[in-house]
């Protein structure tokens, strides 16, 4: 429990908190008793009103469903409004609870720099409290306990169907960030339905919902599900020019395959992920969404930076392959004349969902239909 003092200039804060933390224990206890009551996965669904449509009443294993719930769970999504009330209105002050701390070293002390892979334990859960990252917040997010973070980060990543690689992900990359000593927050922006990817919109329209929740966030990383990083000295901050952080990837041999790859890992700063207008909204499906951006970039003078190829350094996660884009050449070649009049102002999406896991945010994003 929080220790409040009349004196303390942080009183009011205290007390917001510490009313927040009983709200959300008495959640936490009837959730508990609820779960314990019905805990039965053939008979929980999915939660957006798009998948629900398509899976009703279909028994969905685990690896399936992202987003479980059970029918009609109305308490859960009570639990969900607060929160996002919460995280909304309160957020801005909470952040403000550190200033009294000095700043991070600007090298953080307990680097490792090459890491190994471990496996998933078995009883990692991304979905549920657990054991593991009890020092990480509601919805993903973390800030040092004993110093004040240099740097405020979003991760951005875009997902569908890869629920293993994404319970990897997180249990590989929470302690990299920690170590790092950042204060962010995973935010898992998948993009609802069965239909073509559209990276671009999924990242565009994540971005726009996180600036609604954290409107002082100041460097975003896009980040793809399936690579981990293998070195912790490979920062995840947002210096003067966009940087690709996975230069070095163990599928290319750990050689960058050709110079203007931005693809992977892309850290940018809100002013520029602007000033480029995001990412392009017309690939769908497999490449040239990336080489858009690097085409963007350059287009408003800006460089890509990238850190030795030593130090960043990846693990690709085996995957399925998604579907070729036969026109990603062709709407590469008219990338420089859309930069202002396609992307992130006019990116047109629904925000079908959001909910706070342990590990992560989750949007739930309806990217539309394919043109024909
Ligand atoms: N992605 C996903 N599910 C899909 C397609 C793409 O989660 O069905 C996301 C995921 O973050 C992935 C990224 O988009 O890492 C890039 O897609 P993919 O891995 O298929 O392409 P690659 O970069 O391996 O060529
Ligand atoms: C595609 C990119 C992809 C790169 C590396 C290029 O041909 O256009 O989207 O990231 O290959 O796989
Ligand atoms: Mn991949």
């Amino acid at each position: 429990m929080i220790n409040c003092r009349r004196q303390d200039h942080i009183y009011l804060l205290c007390i917001i908190c510490t009313g927040f933390m009983l709200l959300t224990s008495i959640f936490n206890v009837i959730y508990i008793v609820q779960r314990s009551l019905s805990n039965n996965i053939s008979e929980y669904t999915q939660t957006s009103p798009s998948s629900l449509s398509m899976k009703q009443n279909i028994p969905l294993n685990k690896s399936e469903a992202i987003f479980v719930k059970k029918k009609d769970d109305h308490f859960e999504k009570t639990y969900q409004t607060f929160l996002h009330s919460f995280i909304q209105n309160y957020l801005t002050i909470a952040e403000t609870r550190n200033l009294s701390l000095t700043y991070c070293p600007p090298v953080p002390p307990d680097l490792q720099g090459p890491l190994k892979v471990n496996e998933v334990p078995k009883n990692f859960s991304i979905t549920t409290n657990s054991s593991y990252y009890t020092n990480v917040d509601i919805g993903g997010s973390y800030q040092p306990k004993t110093c004040l973070a240099r740097h405020k980060v979003a991760i951005i990543v875009p997902y569908r169907d890869r629920w293993d690689i994404l319970t990897h992900f997180l249990y590989h990359t929470h302690q990299i960030l920690q170590r790092q000593q950042l204060d962010y927050r995973i935010y898992v922006c998948e993009q609802a339905f069965d239909k073509t990817f559209n990276k671009g919109i999924v990242m565009n329209g994540c971005f726009k919902e996180i600036l609604k929740l954290q409107p002082n966030v100041h460097c975003f990383i896009m980040h793809d599900v399936d690579l981990l990083s293998i070195d912790d000295r490979n920062m995840y901050t947002c210096p003067t020019y966009p940087r690709h952080l996975s230069v070095a990837i163990d599928k290319f041999h750990f050689y960058l395959p050709y110079a203007t790859l931005v693809g992977g890992v892309l850290a940018m700063r809100r002013e520029h992920y602007l000033l480029v207008n995001g990412y392009s909204t017309n690939y769908w499906g497999w490449g040239g969404e990336d080489d858009d951006m690097h085409a963007r970039i350059i287009n408003k003078h800006l460089k890509v930076e990238r850190p030795p190829a030593s130090v960043a350094r990846y693990k690709m996660l085996k995957h399925t392959h998604q579907k070729l884009n036969p026109a990603r050449m062709k709407v590469l070649r008219t990338a420089h004349i859309r930069i202002d009049s396609d992307g992130v102002n006019n990116v047109k999406y629904k925000l079908l969902n959001t909910t706070f896991y342990h590990l992560y945010t989750h949007f739930l994003i309806d990217v539309g239909e394919q043109p024909k």
